[in-house]
């Protein structure tokens, strides 16, 4: 294939290409991202998801029960757990989100304590194997009768743990117990965290997001955002503030959430990597396909530009105000905002009829006059069959087959200035002839998928002046719990386990090498996809990918403006002859192989390889 890339004349694109999403599925934020290693901290509960003694059990013949007592923790945690002692020091272990990784590091805990106690607690992490303490901690009480007391202390254990089958426990003395009994709740523990924000963030699993150099943060993404019922949506006003006011949400992927990773948690990641928020807001839809009526959806409107004026407002707006009171008087910057999630779909016609016919536009007309200057982004896309009215942008979500990514490479092509197109989920995730959802998944992102992905995001990058940016969605899977199996990332209580998938070697490279203005290139598409740029640096970056080839295909590639003796680096990515081997996590194999390799241009600048089948290509010359 001979290319030809112009020096100039191409389009300024999108500062934003790669991103990233986050919603809480496969227990991907609690017993994820989200550091707590106590699973049901605060026996929150639902109508979906009643109150149980979940990941608690008794030690040495303590008696366990939740009870709701008169005077509860809090409004929002209105639930604990009752416990009589043993006869000898006796008390609760939790097992962690399917284990806890102990290392000998510092873990910042507290709990909540009510009735009248003499004597210490002891804290302590230890195997659930054989039992031996790898450390623990004395706490003095400070618990009376009716009130609650927090008690926080650190643990170092003085040994690692071999694996992650541990266990936390809190212990007491029975004769120091008054009244026959006590309660506890909120019993937390962290580990070290990410940046040792409090309340924070995996270590291993955001250093694993930050190599991908992602630019935006779809938050919070999915289905999440839109709840089981009308009733049930994730309401950001109940995801800030201190812990024990926050009530927690039935999440809709088969579990509770403790929405300890909230709103303010979801800006700090932002902060913590400089990525631009993308605020998604409920637009009136719920899965079960309830949406809320026209009459009545003017409080949701308000909720949407109170959460902004949270976000953005100074000290002197109300909602500004309530930010300062929590300890963060500096407003953030919002500059987008998505009104929904999919409201093409749940409910469908009458669901999404109801968002072109009057949700979208009272949000859509409410923003405008309040916050015009930030972008909004309907939750479908143009191509949805929907009028987005300018100068909102669309989004779309398109999970794919192989052959459906290729098809989709010229789709951006069509779009006009005005159709500005948020990718705010994508993935591979059926095999080429598993047509639709009743086709099998594939357990994990696969080498083929990854290629495919890749070229329908050279397609996005052409076109990068009308596209906002891309993410791959889910992000996340805690091992554990299975309710979609193509992540781009999958973890363990075992940090061993955090496994980078097939689909994450591609954004990783992509999101290294970032166009800032496009180049036009002259030749035609397959096998061979290309994108060319400029970076902001000003030197020329041409992405290419091989995709339905039987032989190799050798590239002649011509960059106007240079010259015999021009360097330029070329990184190629290839998998085995099997396009559908992946990175297992259980094995921590990694089916992707990386070279690198320097190049010298030859006459009038033509730099000169071959890429083969299934390859993923990325050519960034040393000079501007
Ligand atoms: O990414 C998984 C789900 O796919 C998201 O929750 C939803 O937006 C989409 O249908």
């Amino acid at each position: 294939v001979d290319l030809f890339v112009r020096g100039s004349g191409g389009n300024k694109t999108t500062k934003m290409m790669y991103g990233i999403m986050h919603e809480d599925i496969n227990n991907s934020g609690d017993g994820g991202i989200y550091a707590e290693l106590i699973q049901n901290r605060a026996f929150q509960a639902s109508e979906q998801f009643p109150v149980s003694l979940n990941a608690w059990s008794a030690v040495n013949g303590a008696k366990l029960s939740v009870k709701q007592l008169d005077k509860p923790l809090s409004v929002a945690l209105p639930n604990s757990l009752n416990v009589v002692p043993g006869s000898k020091k006796s008390g609760f272990a939790n097992e962690g989100y399917w284990g806890m990784d102990v290392k000998v590091q510092k873990y910042t805990g507290s709990f909540y304590v009510k009735g009248s106690y003499s004597g210490r607690f002891t804290a302590s992490l230890q195997s659930n194997l054989t039992g031996e303490t790898f450390g623990s901690v004395d706490i003095v009480s400070r618990s009376v009768a009716n009130e609650w007391v927090q008690h926080e202390f650190t643990l170092v254990p003085k040994k690692a743990a071999p694996n992650s089958n541990n266990t936390f426990a809190i212990t007491f003395d029975a004769s120091g117990v008054k009244q026959g009994s006590l309660d506890f709740n909120l019993i937390s523990l962290f580990p070290p965290t990410y940046k040792n924000r409090p309340n924070g963030l995996r270590i291993d699993l955001m250093e694993a997001i930050a190599e991908l150099n992602p630019k935006f943060f779809r938050l919070p993404g999915g289905n999440m955002l839109e709840g089981l019922t009308t009733k049930s949506w994730w309401k950001w006003n109940e995801t800030i503030g201190p812990l024990k006011d926050r009530p927690g949400v039935a999440g809709v992927w088969n579990y509770q959430l403790t929405t300890g990773l909230g709103l303010v948690e979801y800006m700090q990641w932002c902060d913590d990597l400089n990525l631009e928020p993308i605020v998604a807001i409920w637009s009136g839809l719920a899965l079960d396909g309830n949406f809320i009526s026209e009459a009545d959806l003017e409080p949701y409107v308000q909720s949407a530009l109170d959460e902004i004026e949270f976000l953005t407002g100074d000290v002197h707006t109300k909602w500004g105000a309530v930010r300062a009171s929590l300890g963060y008087p500096k407003p953030w910057k919002v500059n987008y905002v998505e009104i929904g999630n999919e409201d093409w779909l749940a409910g469908r016609p009458t669901g999404y009829d109801s968002y072109k016919q009057y949700r979208f536009k009272r949000f859509f007309d409410a923003f405008q006059k309040k916050y015009p200057k930030i972008q909004l982004i309907a939750s479908p896309s143009v191509f949805d069959d929907m009028v987005i009215p300018v100068p909102a942008a669309g989004d779309m979500h398109p999970y794919l087959t192989p052959d459906g990514f290729i098809e989709a490479f010229s789709k951006f092509d069509h779009l006009t200035k005005d159709n500005l197109t948020l990718i705010g989920e994508y993935a591979a995730v059926h095999p080429n002839g598993g047509i639709d959802w009743s086709g099998d998944l594939q357990p994990w992102p696969w080498w083929g998928g990854a290629v495919s992905e890749a070229i329908f995001l050279i397609g996005a990058e052409r076109n990068s002046d009308r596209v906002i940016g891309a993410t791959y969605a889910p992000g996340l899977r805690n091992l554990n719990r299975w309710q979609w199996s193509i992540t781009l990332m999958q973890h363990a209580a075992d940090p061993a386990l955090t496994t980078k998938s097939v689909s994450w070697y591609i954004m990783h490279l992509f999101g290294k090498h970032l166009i800032t203005e496009t180049l036009p290139v002259n030749a035609n598409f397959g096998p061979l996809y290309y994108v060319a740029g400029k970076s902001d640096k000003g030197t020329t970056i041409v992405k290419g990918a091989v995709y339905n080839t039987t032989v190799p295909v050798p590239v002649s590639l011509q960059l106007e403006g240079y010259d015999k003796g021009d360097k330029a680096t070329l990184t190629v990515l290839t998998g085995p002859a099997d396009p559908y081997a992946y990175n297992d996590p259980w094995k921590q194999n990694n089916v992707v192989k990386e070279t690198t390799t320097t190049l010298q241009a030859g006459k009038d600048g033509t730099f000169s390889f071959t890429l083969p089948q299934l390859s993923v290509a990325v050519l960034e010359t040393e000079r501007s």
